[in-house]
């Protein structure tokens, strides 16, 4: 059976390329952050040189799919679903749109804030936005910014939780409707 044909009980390949693509740029990008907290300084200005550039790459992605999503159609949720449950993966999903684009605009914005442009890699540069300077503007944002980061880690421990729970205790279908493969439940409430 291939994607194509799978209906609506599960999220489309554009919809799962998106959803691993993104979330392993962003688990990199957390320990990325995490890694500078114990390194020389030195190695610290190397490696958020990259997890500048990453979160720029995670900000162009996560538009690009929040406009694929806002003009597609996503599977409903499976009908055993508790209200309760609904309301908190709802909640849980918008959550993550704001801080994929949340944090890296905050990143950026803080960032040119300091007069910093952001290294693409070596590929480009992308210039600081024409904000001025303030540098302890910026360092507040760069305190909400982390406050973010981690606020998104326990998120993602919560979905992570939800999907095993709805993988292999409710067994409607959880992390499978995410993947090309697996049993989903097709009892759906409209
Ligand atoms: C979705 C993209 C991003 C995610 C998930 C993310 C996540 C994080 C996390 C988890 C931390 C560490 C918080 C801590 O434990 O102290 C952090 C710190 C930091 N991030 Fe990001 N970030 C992203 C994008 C960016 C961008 C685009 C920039 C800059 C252009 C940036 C610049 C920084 C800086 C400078 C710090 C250190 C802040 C400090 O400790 O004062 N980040 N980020
Ligand atoms: C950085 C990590 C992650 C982020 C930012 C993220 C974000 C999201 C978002 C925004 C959605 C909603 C999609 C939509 O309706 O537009 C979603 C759905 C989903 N995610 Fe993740 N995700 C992450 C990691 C994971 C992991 C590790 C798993 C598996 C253990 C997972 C499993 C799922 C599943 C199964 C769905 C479909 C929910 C449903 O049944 O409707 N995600 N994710």
């Amino acid at each position: 059976m291939g994607i194509g044909n799978i209906g609506q009980a599960r999220y489309s390949a554009v919809s799962m390329i998106f959803h691993w693509v993104i979330a392993v740029m962003v688990i990199w990008n957390w320990r990325l952050a995490e890694n500078a907290e114990h390194a020389t300084r030195e190695q610290a200005m190397a490696i958020f040189a990259d997890h500048k550039a990453l979160g720029i790459a995670i900000l162009a992605l996560s538009l690009a799919r929040l406009l694929w999503r806002l003009t597609h159609k996503v599977p409903p949720l499976p009908a055993n679903y508790a209200t309760w449950e609904r309301v908190l993966a709802r909640t849980t999903h918008v959550l993550f749109y704001v801080l994929l684009i949340g944090l890296p605009v905050g990143g950026w914005l803080a960032n040119s804030l300091a007069g910093r442009e952001i290294d693409m890699f070596g590929l480009f540069t992308i210039p600081p936005l024409p904000v001025g300077r303030n540098g302890e503007l910026g360092s507040r944002i760069f305190d909400l910014h982390a406050a973010g980061g981690t606020i998104m880690v326990y998120l993602i421990g919560l979905h992570i939780l939800g999907a095993l729970k709805h993988t292999f205790f409710d067994r409607d279908g959880g992390i499978f409707r995410m993947l090309p493969f697996g049993r989903v439940s097709r009892e759906v409430r409209r």
